[in-house]
């Protein structure tokens, strides 16, 4: 009818396809804290028929006919998930981890209701209440702080702030924050106002799910995730509760603030929990840790100034002014080397957004390809090559030996593309 091949249908998007897939596997070392590269059964899954059928609703109650391999499907991933979580509800349907906040918060509470969050350039994400984003204008967020001297999160600030703004819901969980979370602080706050608790596990979610991260239920009343950053699945959101919650959080995202779920995503984070489950996971988070580790003895033996003095999970941030840079002026520096790394704010940053004063660099990624200890360290020792001016040339040749060294999806020849310029 209209041919098989994406290569023969359309070649436009085929060769973007095949571009990034050789910029992915060949062209730099990919260093951003919220990425990670799937396995190939999950980039399968997310390319199967199961995108062709509306399945609104939830398995054994769906508002269409023929759901029944569906309904196979999302049993599969909401059984993988409570099990790796120890949650009693789990739902997998979100689009995306900002999807799973905005319908967590409306299964909890209503618009114009108190909520505590983390301060936004202190390691949050935009949807813990900043006020460009639907949660900082739906609700009445105030925010807590890092401590600047420890540049952690300290008991006693959280718990004086939940006094102070009397929350119907606290939040923690973060997207820059080099340090394991304190849920004991938050339990203690939401003990000492009555506040509901919501953790946003997006970045630790593997760490979380192989032991390697506290975890913070059976305490915890809802937990909403990403399932693409450290959990290496398919792109994508989820609400794990207490049973009492389950009810309010399925209408909280199906009818509430979703229509029909993506059900060949679903397939794909059913096909990633059940990686997540073999023991070589919990290998691979252990590994994910160290290689942070070595990362960050790496770049402070080389003066780089890292918040907090270190790291305890995947990702470190680096004070750039200790270089004498800017976030901004480091990412391209190091962009034009191969490595890839975000510019971000580190807390009390005088910088605005668009330039900060640090960089965010996390290990997951690279940690799939089989990456260990000594390669991070190798890969301080070229971020400072770059950031000090040596020869950038020899710098990218390095990357891309380390590439060479380290393949990705191995069994298929990538096919590289000229990219013509119109
Ligand atoms: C802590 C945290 N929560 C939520 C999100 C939002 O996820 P998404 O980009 O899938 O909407 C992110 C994304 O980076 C995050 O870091």
């Amino acid at each position: 009818m209209w041919g098989k091949d994406l290569r023969d249908v359309d070649a436009d998007v085929y060769d973007a396809l095949e571009n990034e897939r050789q910029r992915q596997e060949r062209e730099g070392l990919e260093l951003i804290a919220s990425e990670n590269f799937v396995p190939e059964p999950v980039l399968e899954a997310q390319g199967s028929v199961l995108t062709n059928k509306y399945a609104e609703g939830y398995p054994g109650s769906r508002y269409y006919a023929g759901c029944q391999h569906h309904d196979a499907v999302e049993d599969v991933a909401r059984e993988r998930a409570a099990e790796l979580f120890n949650a009693d509800h789990v739902n997998v349907q979100p689009h995306s981890g900002s999807q799973a906040n905005f319908a967590a918060y409306f299964s909890v509470i209503e618009a114009g209701d108190r909520v505590l969050g983390p301060v936004l350039a202190h390691g949050g994400h935009l949807t813990h209440g900043h006020g460009i984003n639907f949660s900082g204008t739906l609700f009445d967020f105030d925010q807590y702080a890092i401590d600047e001297d420890s540049e952690r999160f300290e008991a006693d600030h959280i718990v004086a702030k939940a006094k102070e703004h009397d929350p119907e819901l606290i939040v923690c969980g973060y997207s820059a924050y080099p340090r394991e979370i304190p849920f004991d602080a938050f339990r203690e706050a939401a003990e000492e106002t009555g506040a509901t608790l919501m953790a946003d596990i997006a970045h630790v979610a593997g760490l979380v799910a192989a032991g390697v991260h506290e975890n913070p239920f059976p305490e915890w009343d809802i937990v909403t995730t990403t399932t693409h950053k450290t959990l290496r699945g398919a792109r994508g959101g989820m609400i794990m509760c207490r049973e009492e919650l389950a009810k309010q959080v399925d209408k909280a995202v199906f009818p509430f603030s979703q229509g029909g779920p993506l059900m060949h995503q679903v397939a794909a984070k059913a096909v990633s929990f059940g990686l997540a489950q073999r023991p070589d996971f919990a290998d691979y988070q252990q590994q994910i840790v160290a290689n942070a580790q070595a990362l960050a003895e790496g770049l402070q033996e080389h003066g780089f100034r890292l918040v907090s003095g270190g790291t305890d999970n995947h990702l470190v941030l680096a004070d750039m002014t200790s270089k004498d840079m800017t976030g901004k002026e480091a990412e391209q520096v190091l962009e034009a080397a191969g490595i890839v790394v975000n510019k971000n704010m580190i807390p009390y940053d005088e910088r605005p957004p668009m330039v900060t004063s640090g960089i965010r660099i996390g290990t997951p990624a690279l940690t799939t390809r089989g990456m260990e200890e000594s390669a991070f360290r190798y890969i301080a020792e070229l971020i400072h090559q770059a950031i000090d001016g040596h020869d950038p040339e020899r710098v990218q040749e390095e990357v891309q030996e380390l590439c060479d060294e380290y393949p990705l999806y191995e069994n298929e020849e990538p096919e590289r593309t000229e990219v013509v310029q119109q």
